[in-house]
């Protein structure tokens, strides 16, 4: 989808008078191809990585007074957003037990955008944590997924341990209900996954309630919806 300078996103970002963001200038076409359907609802909203707040307000100024926005911080200063009428949670994004309380505290996510310390261990166990937690429908999007290729970030090109290897082995989980007669059974991810998109540096992956994919035959008026596993 391709949204004019004018509307939406990018208009805030390059209109911008408030707090400071950053952002590579691709992302933006992303951002509106998955968030837009959430525009002006009651959607909640998690982003990793406050910073000065700038996104916070981005967010707020795109999803609308009804949204609830989240934001996850490991540094204490950025409590001070909460004066600015979002929600914040302090704490490592590393660290499994923090996301426990974090569950407990907030039943509802609809959207996660991990914008935080781009390492290898921080989105991904950010990612096993969260993906489950999302709710159906709802939108998992990590961002600078190019720290998969820089040494200081701890990725590589084909290094194993990095996001983006992650991800294309949840490309084979997510074909997991076709690949059946190998013994792999689905995964709660293949069960709950509709769609995995990569773009220059960024993964989004959108869920959705998912069940045996079956094969159908639509000839002369008649559809025949075929057993599982027939084609
Ligand atoms: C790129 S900045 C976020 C920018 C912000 N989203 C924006 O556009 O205005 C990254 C943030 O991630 C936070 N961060 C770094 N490591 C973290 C961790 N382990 N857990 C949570 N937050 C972390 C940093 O404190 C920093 O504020």
């Amino acid at each position: 989808m391709t949204v004019p300078v004018s509307e939406g996103l990018l208009s805030f970002f390059m209109n911008n008078k408030g707090r400071w963001t950053q952002r590579w200038l691709d992302y933006f076409p992303v951002y509106e191809r998955h968030f837009a359907p959430f525009k002006n609802s009651a959607v909640t909203v998690l982003e990793i990585g406050v910073n000065k707040g700038g996104s916070l307000a981005m967010w707020r100024d795109y999803f609308g007074p009804e949204a609830t926005i989240i934001g996850v911080d490991i540094n204490e200063s950025c409590r001070i957003l909460e004066n600015d009428g979002f929600l914040i949670e302090i704490g490592d994004q590393a660290d499994s037990a923090f996301w426990d309380g974090f569950k407990q505290r907030h039943p509802k996510v609809d959207i996660l955008i991990d914008d935080g310390g781009h390492w290898m261990q921080q989105q991904i166990v950010t990612f096993r944590c969260m993906f489950p937690h999302i709710s159906e429908n709802g939108i998992y999007l990590c961002e600078d997924v190019l720290t998969s290729y820089w040494a200081k970030f701890g990725g590589g090109l084909g290094r194993s341990g990095t996001f983006i290897e992650m991800t294309k082995s949840l490309i084979d989980e997510l074909n997991q209900w076709q690949i059946l007669a190998i013994g792999e059974p689905p995964t709660e991810f293949t069960k709950s996954c509709a769609s995995i998109h990569c773009y220059t540096g960024i993964v989004v992956f959108e869920k959705a309630s998912r069940s045996i994919p079956r094969a159908a035959i639509s000839s002369a008026g008649k559809v025949i919806v075929l057993p599982p596993g027939q084609a």
